[in-house]
């Protein structure tokens, strides 16, 4: 049974978004079938997975006044095992009509029955504020992540989102437990941000991820391109810090490993004809010929399902690998051998 898990924060620009879109793609890495429900009407996060809303199917909107079901409104995204239900600028209008609903708060929670069976994970990105949009998402979750900026007033900031989680636990939801506080936009050579952090450490010891999220630029331009920094530049700072707090939020469940390309290698990685820019299965690729290659074992050999290759294309990844490696050109192959690349082809695999 998958874990509803809300980002919120009243404070805005924290990276609640960033953090939703990121940390859902780098647990399909590990496998874990990942709906993300964008409960902002700002739909940044629908934006940010490439993804427009669909007047026939409608949005989370329609889902919080009625007129539609969970199966109606969730779309797949372009990245495999990650499903979205969509928001837009309409959802501000969810707020004023479902004032005089009964148990307003509890509207998603009910939507939600039966969806959560269909996956492992459920992260609700939350609008910037502790109003009902919020409130819906809280009380919906199992858990509540908190990303954070190591900014002056954070600290005051946190208290008083725990103070409302505190009620929440009182009132409308028992079960509601902290999955944690993240640290994001760290700029390590910012003294303010270096104390701030550590305040917010020492007062809230290990409610706090080990995992931090520094500023990397590339996290800022990863939506524009409507990606996942994973599927943008894998190799970049900011993909390494989601992958690895994916890692440690499965770490606590005892969950499976997320391939990290990041980590596991050094070499430059192959784009799909637009440089810098990856599919989710040569990621999965790529991590297994990497590893494999570190072990110094053979990669892993399957039927092109995920995590798994043929073994022509091992044969192909091993021998771009080889080549690149002595600064020699790639014999680069499709499937078939000897089959002829154009330009733009090679340039990729050896970039
Ligand atoms: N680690 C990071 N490094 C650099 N830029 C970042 C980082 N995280 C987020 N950003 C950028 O900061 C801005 C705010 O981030 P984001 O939208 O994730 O915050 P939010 O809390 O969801 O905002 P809102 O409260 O408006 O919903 C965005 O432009 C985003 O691209
Ligand atoms: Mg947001």
């Amino acid at each position: 049974m998958g874990k509803i898990i809300a980002i919120a924060n009243q404070k805005g620009g924290v990276g609640k978004t960033t953090t939703t879109i990121n940390l859902a793609a780098s647990l399909t890495l590990a496998k874990q079938t990942t709906l993300v429900i964008d409960l902002d009407p700002q739909g940044n996060a629908t934006r940010g997975l490439g993804m427009r809303p669909d007047a026939a199917r409608g949005t989370v909107y329609h889902l919080l006044i009625g007129t539609k079901e969970w199966a109606d409104v969730v779309m797949k995204t372009d990245v495999q095992g990650l499903d979205l239900i969509p928001a837009d600028i309409d959802l501000v209008g969810a707020e004023i009509e479902l004032v005089g609903v009964e148990s307003r708060e509890t509207v998603l929670k009910r939507m939600l029955k039966g969806i959560r069976e269909l996956y492992s994970y459920i992260l609700i990105d939350c609008p910037p504020s502790l109003g009902l949009l919020a409130l819906n998402g809280l009380t919906a979750a199992d858990s509540l992540l908190i990303p954070t900026q190591s900014e002056y007033y954070a600290m005051e900031g946190l208290k008083q989102l725990l103070s409302t989680f505190q009620l929440l636990q009182k009132t409308l939801n028992p079960n509601l437990t902290i999955e944690g506080i993240l640290l994001t936009m760290l700029d390590k050579r910012n003294i303010l941000n270096c104390q701030v952090s550590e305040e917010i450490r020492a007062y809230f010891n290990d409610t706090v991820f080990k995992t931090e999220i520094p500023r990397n630029i590339t996290l800022a331009e990863a939506p524009s391109h409507g990606k996942p920094i994973i599927f943008y530049n894998p190799l970049s700072k900011g993909a390494q810090a989601y992958t690895a707090l994916a890692q440690e939020l499965l770490g606590d469940a005892g969950g499976g490993e997320v391939a990290s390309v990041a980590v596991n290698s050094s070499r430059t990685y192959v784009g799909n004809g637009q440089a810098g820019v990856m599919i989710q299965q040569e990621v999965l690729d790529r991590v297994a010929v990497a590893s494999a290659t570190a072990n110094g074992s053979l990669p892993s050999v399957g039927n092109g399902q995920a995590g798994v290759m043929t073994q022509q294309e091992v044969l192909d990844r091993v021998a771009v690998a080889s080549a690149t490696a002595n600064g020699s050109l790639p014999s680069v192959g499709n499937g078939q051998a000897e089959v002829i690349m154009t330009q733009q082809e090679v340039l990729d695999r050896v970039a």
